[in-house]
């Protein structure tokens, strides 16, 4: 098999606030997963992500704080990143929008784009605040739905009945900022893309997307069977990228004005692959720039079905636009969303468990199995407690650890904790190489497909088949009277517990690395293993001193989950 260069990115969570468990779920973990899978199958590979800083949900928390808006940044962008660490996400680079590499690279598109006639300046009509003396763009201003008479629709878009809204169409409105009816529209120059003439363009690339998911090549042809319409990229702020050329002069007129958000967070895929070059002394461009070595490399995006059209649409217009040889996204997996109880999670409402509250309870990895073996794929799945302690107890605690256990401590107890030479591999053995030849090949292929929640139940089968195994292989009986056919039980047991540790390693990286460790296997023999190898179940060199890991996992009690449940606001 020869390497593949893959380029990973999941879709950069905004600054404001730690994030739930169903952003982690529909995005940052499984790229993960998928990074982790890939560099063991001997791949070279890049995950970037980095936070998405601009905007006005983190001027108004600032404002909310009383603190500048670069320092609540900087403190939010050190939460976010513990948090992605404690979480075990395997980031190459973990960037920042707001860092000069995205100020320079968003400038320099805005010029292409221009310069190749996709950027006009026109006059719109925005929403003014006389009293708090600025206009008022996006949440800036809040007022009554249009379209459902939700009273606390925000500018961008209302909560309830989930419309994208003009700030201009809603009712009542009033600042965000001051509560100020006192409101006025006004005209003020605006950058716009041109989207409209690029239709054609986008609609090409998309249908020969033949390797997209469903999901995402679906919301992708609804929004171009809308019609592509131009849309302003610019915004009456502070908080932002500066509107100005890349020598630094700024544009006249937009001396108080900044890029949209959405103009800018993608192209930090690309800022943030430079702010990783320049930290290590390397080069982006052979990841990037497809006329600098970057048309072998596979790109794969990650993002919940919000993020598609912006992913699909608004940011390949941008590349495509440019007329520059830029990467494009080759494989883009969409997730639905995790719900709390089919609710949302909810920070002001104390509803659901964040990033950080989750890795107070429990280590990370009971939270990345259930929430990749429960993985948003097909339809909106939604977190229980009562489910994700089933999950953890059965198949983490029962499955996995009980099979680790048993057969590691009985290794210590009856051979002196050395992998047992002796026994020659009879009808057990065979049943169970045909399991694990079946079993890698549809869980490697899992992976390649990105169906995260069938990885998961096929890892879970195999643990499983193991356990079956064992009862089939019955070394603690066979002992009694024949230590050598104990043997080749305990010693195929052994080899299982390893494959199935190196196979955990995406999902549970942490306890994989635990049971690795404790049985000694080397760092060289944790690859990800050949579905077609035949000498799996007897790989580890006979005689080998082993000792038992530790309990893997602590099984959650009933009156935990009564007392989280009330906690947490589940159901
Ligand atoms: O929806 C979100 O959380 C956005 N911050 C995602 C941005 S993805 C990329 F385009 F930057
Ligand atoms: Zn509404």
């Amino acid at each position: 098999m020869s390497k593949r260069r893959i380029l990973i990115t999941s879709a950069l969570p905004y600054i404001n606030g730690i994030k739930h468990l169903g952003n982690l779920a529909g995005s940052m973990l499984p790229a993960d997963v998928y990074a982790r899978f890939q560099r063991l199958r001997g791949h070279e590979v890049l995950y970037i992500c980095a936070t998405d800083e601009h905007g006005t949900p983190a001027e108004l928390a600032a404002q909310a704080m009383q603190i500048p808006v670069q320092q609540y940044c900087n403190e939010q962008y050190e939460i976010q990143r513990a948090a992605g660490e404690g979480f075990n996400l395997s980031y190459d680079w973990f960037g920042r929008s707001s860092r000069s590499q995205n100020h320079v690279l968003t400038q320099h598109f805005a010029e292409t784009l221009e310069a190749n006639g996709l950027i006009e300046e026109r006059i719109s009509q925005q929403v003014y605040s006389v009293d708090d003396g600025r206009f008022l763009p996006d949440r800036y201003v809040e007022g009554t739905c249009p379209h459902c008479d939700y009273e606390q629709a925000r500018g961008d878009q209302c909560d309830n009945c989930g419309r994208l809204l003009d700030p201009i169409d809603l009712k009542d409105p009033y600042s965000s900022v001051s509560g100020s009816k006192n409101i006025e529209i006004r005209d003020t120059a605006h950058l716009f893309l041109l989207q409209s003439q690029m239709q054609d363009t986008i609609r090409n690339w998309v249908e020969k997307a033949t390797t997209w998911p469903t999901l995402a090549s679906s919301i992708a042809i609804k929004w171009l069977d809308e019609g592509l319409r131009d849309r302003a990229i610019t915004r009456d702020l502070n908080w932002g990228v500066p509107v100005a050329k890349t020598d630094g002069t700024v544009r006249p007129g937009f001396e108080d004005k900044v890029f949209y958000v959405w103009f800018d967070a993608p192209i930090e895929y690309i800022a943030a692959t430079q702010e990783w070059a320049d930290a290590n002394d390397t080069n982006w461009q052979s990841w990037w720039r497809t006329d600098q070595g970057a048309d072998d490399v596979e790109y794969v995006q990650f993002m919940g079905k919000d993020n598609v059209a912006f992913h699909t649409v608004s940011f390949p217009v941008t590349i495509f636009g440019s007329k520059e040889p830029w990467k494009t996204v080759d494989r883009l997996k969409a997730f639905n969303w995790v719900t709390w109880y089919g609710g949302k999670f909810s920070t002001s409402q104390k509803r659901g468990v964040f990033m950080d509250q989750a890795l107070d309870l429990l280590p990370a990895d009971y939270w990345r199995w259930y929430l990749m073996a429960n993985a948003p794929e097909g339809s909106d799945a939604a977190f229980t407690w009562e489910g994700f302690q089933a999950s953890v107890n059965s198949d983490l605690a029962n499955v996995l650890g009980n099979f680790v256990n048993r057969i590691t401590k009985y290794t210590v107890a009856k051979f002196g904790g050395a992998l047992p030479a002796t026994g020659t591999p009879g009808e057990a053995e065979v049943w169970m190489a045909t399991e694990l030849k079946s079993g890698l090949a549809r869980i490697t292929d899992h992976y390649e497909q990105m169906e995260f929640r069938k990885a998961a139940a096929e890892t879970r089968a195999l643990w499983a088949a193991g356990n079956e195994y064992l009862t089939k292989a019955e070394p603690w009986v066979k002992y009694k009277h024949d230590v050598d056919a104990a043997a080749i039980g305990v010693r195929t047991g052994l080899n299982l517990v390893a494959i199935f540790a190196i196979i955990a390693q995406p999902l549970i990286p942490a306890t994989a690395k635990t049971i690795l460790d404790t049985l000694g296997i080397p760092d060289g023999n944790r690859k990800w293993p050949n579905a077609d190898d035949t000498g799996l179940l007897d790989a580890m060199p006979h005689g080998m001193p082993i000792t038992a890991p530790p309990v893997l996992f602590q099984k959650i009690e009933d009156d935990i989950v009564v007392e989280w449940t009330e906690k947490f606001g589940g159901e």
